[in-house]
């Protein structure tokens, strides 16, 4: 069936869910629906979820909550519920949220359109987190691509099958499987020849890429990924410390346009801690991995995540932990206080740590790591980087910022994720580029085209 009206789509947690949720747009404009990205021209609103937290749990709640009231405005107004938060509650979301009318779970994704056919022709309360019926590559394509992106996210491979005791992902997700090598290029050629430069792969643990089913190696894809002539840029996440080949390793140190940046989540420094974790590394293999890392990419960037609070965790695994991010010098992290999911085992551990206890933690760990991006931000300075230039940085409604020559302000990263802003009126988006760095600061860096690069046309 074809139908007219708006999607508006809000989605929340991991990048899976960003490539998710251009999925669900594919689906819903074949269906006849333009976007939208104003809430009160919306017939039909999709919330794509995540609960690896409590928090990001709640903000799906609360968006979702608001429709209560429109839908007494505007009775034909559609509220459909999408991903983790929908897999995880099921049946249960309604307990809360009465008016809803989808609950579509993460596998459920390619029959969303025939539950969108029931809801047009009257039905309600519609509840599908059911397995998959069709192979993951049968989703259909973006075909409302968005004009001037330059870097794309891919899944690889969707499920978890490790079990860390804090996590929710395998019970959300379920268990890992991995797409055909040939259709992941595909999908990339496709990206390419529209522009796109930059591919981000995507899964929970891309190390154990295609080993269930027998394909070729992750290192192998990263290869294959590379051989697409517009890519100039692959990246990759996430890496699993227990799993990080020396293949992987190589590859990296091998294909230039593999950038030499590696997010690899370490979440605790201690091994009593990481041991309840189930994470299957001590500290000390961990640091090792990264000696092989530094050792045979020397200018590789490293970032990291980090849970503080974890059952059990004492002031001194907690010391660890920051000793931990001296000893490595990661070059950002992402840092998260504990929070219990009943679905996880940790849920049931004793030794639960006191919620002030976790913020002061928390606040003690970013406040280490500023001081240590600041340092590393600053000895950039003077260094000439290669940028992919991503576009203007309208920071203000109002236009483009201008710096103090007149010049629009553009905006792009290095090869270590790093936000570089630098003035050009000649500088195409999707340019790889070469800046100076002048300036150094917490969270971005700032420079100039180098003076070849410098020119009018
Ligand atoms: N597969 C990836 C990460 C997935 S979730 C990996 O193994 O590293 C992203 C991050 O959320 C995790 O790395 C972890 O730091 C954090 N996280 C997961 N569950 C959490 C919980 N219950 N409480 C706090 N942080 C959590
Ligand atoms: Fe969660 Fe662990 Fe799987 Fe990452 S590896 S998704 S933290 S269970
Ligand atoms: Fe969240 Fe699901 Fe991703 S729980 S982090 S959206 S896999």
């Amino acid at each position: 069936m074809r139908y007219s009206g708006y999607a508006y789509i809000n989605t929340i947690g991991c990048q899976m869910n960003v490539y998710d949720s251009e999925k669900l747009a594919a689906i819903l404009n074949a269906l006849g629906f333009a976007h939208t990205r104003n809430l009160d021209q919306a017939d039909i609103v999709v919330c794509n979820t995540c609960s690896i937290r409590h928090k990001a749990e709640e903000k799906a709640f609360s968006f979702l909550g608001r429709f209560a009231k429109e839908k007494q405005k505007k009775p034909h107004l559609l509220t459909v519920m999408a991903g983790c938060v929908a897999q995880q509650e099921g049946n249960n979301a309604f307990k809360r949220l009465p008016h809803l009318d989808l609950v579509l779970g993460t596998q459920a994704f390619s029959r969303f359109g025939r539950h969108i056919d029931a809801l047009q022709s009257g039905q309600r309360q519609i509840v599908d987190t059911g397995p998959s019926d069709v192979i993951f590559e049968a989703m259909p394509d973006d075909t409302n691509f968005l004009e001037n992106q330059v870097s794309r996210f891919v899944t690889i491979m969707q499920g978890c099958d490790n079990y860390c005791t804090y996590c929710v992902v395998p019970y959300v997700r379920g268990r890992e499987r991995s797409r055909f090598w040939k259709s992941i290029v595909k999908e990339i050629q496709v990206l390419a020849d529209k522009g796109i430069r930059e591919i981000t792969l995507l899964g929970q643990n891309v190390n154990s890429y295609g080993v269930k089913e027998g394909g070729i190696s992750f290192a192998a894809l990263l290869g294959k990924v590379a051989c697409i002539e517009k890519i100039l840029r692959i990246r990759f996440a996430t890496s699993h410390p227990k799993d990080l080949s020396p293949d992987l390793i190589q590859a990296m140190a091998d294909l230039d346009k593999v950038c030499s940046h590696l997010h690899l989540p370490v979440q605790s420094g201690s091994d009593n801690i990481l041991q309840k974790m189930n994470r299957g590394y001590t500290r000390k293999t961990y640091l090792s991995r990264i000696n092989d890392l530094k050792n045979t990419c020397p200018d590789i960037a490293l970032s990291t995540d980090i849970i503080v609070g974890f059952p059990y965790e004492t002031r001194a695994d907690f010391n660890d932990t920051l000793s931990l991010l001296t000893e490595v010098q990661f070059d950002s992290i992402f840092a998260f206080a504990y929070s219990d999911r009943s679905s996880a085992p940790a849920a049931k551990f004793a030794g639960q740590v006191d919620e002030k206890e976790k913020m002061d933690r928390l606040n003690q760990l970013l406040a280490l790591q500023d001081s240590v991006t600041k340092k590393k931000n600053k000895y950039l300075k003077g260094q000439i980087m290669e940028v992919l230039v991503e576009g203007f940085s309208a920071r203000h409604h109002d236009g483009f910022v201008k710096t103090s020559d007149n010049m629009k302000q553009m905006t792009g990263r290095t090869a270590s994720n790093k936000v570089v802003h630098f003035p050009s009126e000649t500088i195409r988006v999707g340019d790889l580029v070469n800046i100076t760095i002048e300036n150094a600061y917490l969270h971005s860096l700032w420079g100039r085209p180098t003076e070849s690069e410098h020119h009018e046309e």
